[in-house]
């Protein structure tokens, strides 16, 4: 299993029901690696795999588990239209990848997961509670995940 993975795994004990996980990284930086790794830390079976051109993957684990990735989407209204105010309010795990695409709509208490390298650099997981650039990731500074991976 890459680190990617491991780190996902890791938050995926620190999860609670309603959870939005917001990921950010370039094109291959590995948030699907992440994606996968969590979701199998929730307790899935399911093959995870980039939800690019369906939008949404959806996973059974202890938690229902939403997988988007909004790479595509060309405005906020059509992610509005897939449910996504449901799928939040839905009591399950929501996971977006290129979350920052998407900003206004995701909720403020999300966890921001950023992560950095791409090929075979090693890769900076930073895992922040609160808004991107909003008050609890910029004056909070260090995680409060242990699943960190600096
Ligand atoms: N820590 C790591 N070390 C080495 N390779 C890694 C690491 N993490 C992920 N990778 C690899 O990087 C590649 C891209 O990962 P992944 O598909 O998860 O990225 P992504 O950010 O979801 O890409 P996309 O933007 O296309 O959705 C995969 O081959 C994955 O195995
Ligand atoms: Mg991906």
């Amino acid at each position: 299993m890459v680190e990617t993975e491991r780190a996902g795994e890791e938050l995926a004990a620190e999860l609670h029901p309603g959870d939005v996980v917001a990921l950010v990284g370039e094109l291959g930086a590995g948030k699907t690696s992440f994606v996968r790794g969590l979701a199998r830390g929730l307790g899935t079976g399911d093959v995870v795999s980039s939800p690019t051109f369906v939008l949404v993957n959806q996973y059974r684990g202890r938690l229902a588990i939403h997988h988007l990735d909004v790479y595509r989407p060309a405005s906020l209204s059509e992610v509005l239209d897939l449910g996504f105010d449901e799928l939040i309010a839905s009591g399950g795990i929501t996971l977006i990848e290129w979350a920052d695409r998407i900003a206004p709509l995701v909720p403020r208490d999300a966890i921001w997961v950023r992560i950095t390298g791409l090929g075979n650099e090693p890769r900076e997981i930073r895992i922040e509670a609160g808004r991107e650039g909003g008050e609890v990731g910029r004056e909070g500074g260090e995680s409060d995940f242990p699943g960190d991976v600096d």
